[in-house]
């Protein structure tokens, strides 16, 4: 016979069916043993009766949380009084004929059938394989999943195709340090780890695409925060002949799109305070929210809404914390705004740029730009960030000559998945809605990474690791 989901049986009253999962728990009532089973789908009663049958009864009272079983029986209507409009089974339960453990199970480090955010972090990390069993986990991740599918098909159906690109690869300067892969082959050069796909998708402009976007994988060697991890996911895209408004609007339809088709299939419902989403000045949000993340929603403690906005005109250029030389505000292929390209000669710090925020509760969820497609543009950039020439040319002459042989207009943005699934899921932090996050000192108690690798490896690399 074969499986039936959990959730499946409220349609087979009165019949035989086989049900697997894990025991949730366990209840013995003396006469009779109930059992909570839980399967990918939700929770299951199974009745355990002597009378009903000879070995299982005996055979159940030996079940422990986590154990691994098949129980074959008849699902039932359970009476009114027992109903459980908790779960989503909880008018049935199914009378077990024949039991299987097919594996046993320690007791887990923490209880599964609570939420475990209350638990040691470290802990939660090391077992995070049981850390997924628990309900709220396993819900976040799902919602992740739903929203990644709905984004990809969207997208699709907007004429984008999904292209992949390298990792192991050059530096793209995002603002954050680099992590670095050492090239065998090549003693004493290394790859760099993208921090966004940022030159590729623009290179994929050139190259006729016109319409890109990548579930991309980031990597950042910064401090880690709440909102922040050393890898992280982008839906990356990028678009030929636009302006700044038609990758906001594109945004703003994309996410429309997205809270109702979450709101029809039973999430949230979650309800958007403003539409459109506001497009709020640099100076603006400033002044009024003190902030370059302005939070707009009407009811903050309202889990549900949610305060989309664009932010829009950034200076080109700020201070550095570091030397105060200047550094660009977003990236440096983000183009200045058409009025302020005079600019550039003689009082770039007063430079308005084409680069948008898309925020959300107070949270930058995505940044984008218009990008720089005239070479001379950009040289004047490079020179405004006191990049050599030959620096210049080694690390973005392929842009520069890419550019010279018909480069379309372009411009694009990039979303933060985590982020998002964050705010959508209630959660406080990004690591509760991705699977095997990593801990605030970029550590992966699990696999024990990072970790010592044996001196022959390191030779083969050409390292020497100075401690
Ligand atoms: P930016 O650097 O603004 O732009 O990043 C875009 C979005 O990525 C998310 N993000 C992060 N999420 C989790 N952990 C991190 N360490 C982290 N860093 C960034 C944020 C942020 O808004 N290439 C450009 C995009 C473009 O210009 O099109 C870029 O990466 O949600």
């Amino acid at each position: 016979m074969s499986r039936t989901w959990n959730t499946d049986t409220i349609n087979k009253v009165g019949q035989e069916v086989v049900v697997k999962g894990w025991i949730h728990a366990r209840r013995d009532m003396g006469k009779i043993i109930f059992i909570d089973l839980r399967d990918r789908t939700g929770l299951l009663q199974v009745v355990f009766a002597p009378k009903e049958v000879g070995g299982a009864y005996e055979f159940a009272k030996t079940l422990r949380s986590e154990y691994v079983v098949e129980v074959h029986g008849k699902v039932q209507k359970r009476t009114e009084k027992t109903v459980n409009p908790k779960i989503p089974t909880g008018t049935v339960e199914v009378l077990a004929a024949d039991l299987k453990i097919l594996a046993e199970a320690k007791t887990p480090p923490f209880e599964l059938d609570k939420d475990t955010r209350a638990v040691n972090e470290e802990t939660r990390l090391k077992y995070r394989y049981l850390d997924l069993r628990s309900e709220r986990m396993h819900k976040n991740i799902v919602l992740r999943d739903r929203v990644i599918k709905f984004m990809r098909d969207w997208l699709h159906g907007e004429d984008f195709i999904e292209v992949e690109t390298p990792i192991l690869t050059k530096g793209t300067p995002e603002g954050a340090r680099e992590y670095i892969v050492p090239a065998r082959l090549h003693p004493g050069k290394f790859y760099v780890l993208p921090q966004s796909p940022q030159q590729f998708k623009q290179l994929l402009m050139v190259a006729g695409v016109e319409r890109y976007f990548q579930i991309a994988r980031c990597f950042r060697d910064e401090d880690q925060r709440g909102d922040r991890q050393p890898e992280f996911t982008q839906l990356d895209l990028e678009m030929s002949f636009v302006e700044q408004e038609d990758v906001l609007d594109l945004v703003e339809k994309l996410f429309m799109g997205l809270v109702e088709h979450l709101n029809e299939h039973g999430y949230g419902p979650y309800k958007i305070t403003k539409v459109p989403f506001p497009r709020i000045s640099y100076d603006e949000a400033m002044k009024k929210y003190k902030s370059d993340r302005p939070d707009i929603r009407k009811n903050k403690n309202d889990p549900q809404e949610l305060g989309f906005c664009f932010v829009v005109d950034f200076p080109m250029f700020e201070y550095s914390e570091t030397d105060g030389h200047l550094v660009p505000s977003h990236h440096l292929f983000t183009a200045p705004k058409d009025a302020d390209e005079h600019l550039l000669d003689n009082a770039p710090e007063k430079a308005k740029s084409k680069q948008h925020d898309f925020v959300l509760n107070g949270f930058e969820i995505a940044g984008g730009s218009i990008r720089i497609h005239k070479p001379d543009i950009q040289r004047k950039i490079f020179k405004i960030l006191e990049l050599e020439e030959k620096e210049a040319e080694d690390r973005f002459g392929h842009m520069l000559t890419a550019f010279t042989y018909g480069v379309p207009p372009h411009g694009g943005i990039a979303p933060g998945l985590d982020r998002i699934v964050m705010i959508l899921a209630g959660e406080p932090n990004i690591r509760e809605v991705m699977a095997f996050p990593k801990t605030g000192d970029a550590r992966d108690p699990m696999m024990n990474a990072p970790s010592e690798l044996p001196e022959k490896g390191l030779k083969e690399v050409h390292i020497k690791v100075i401690k």
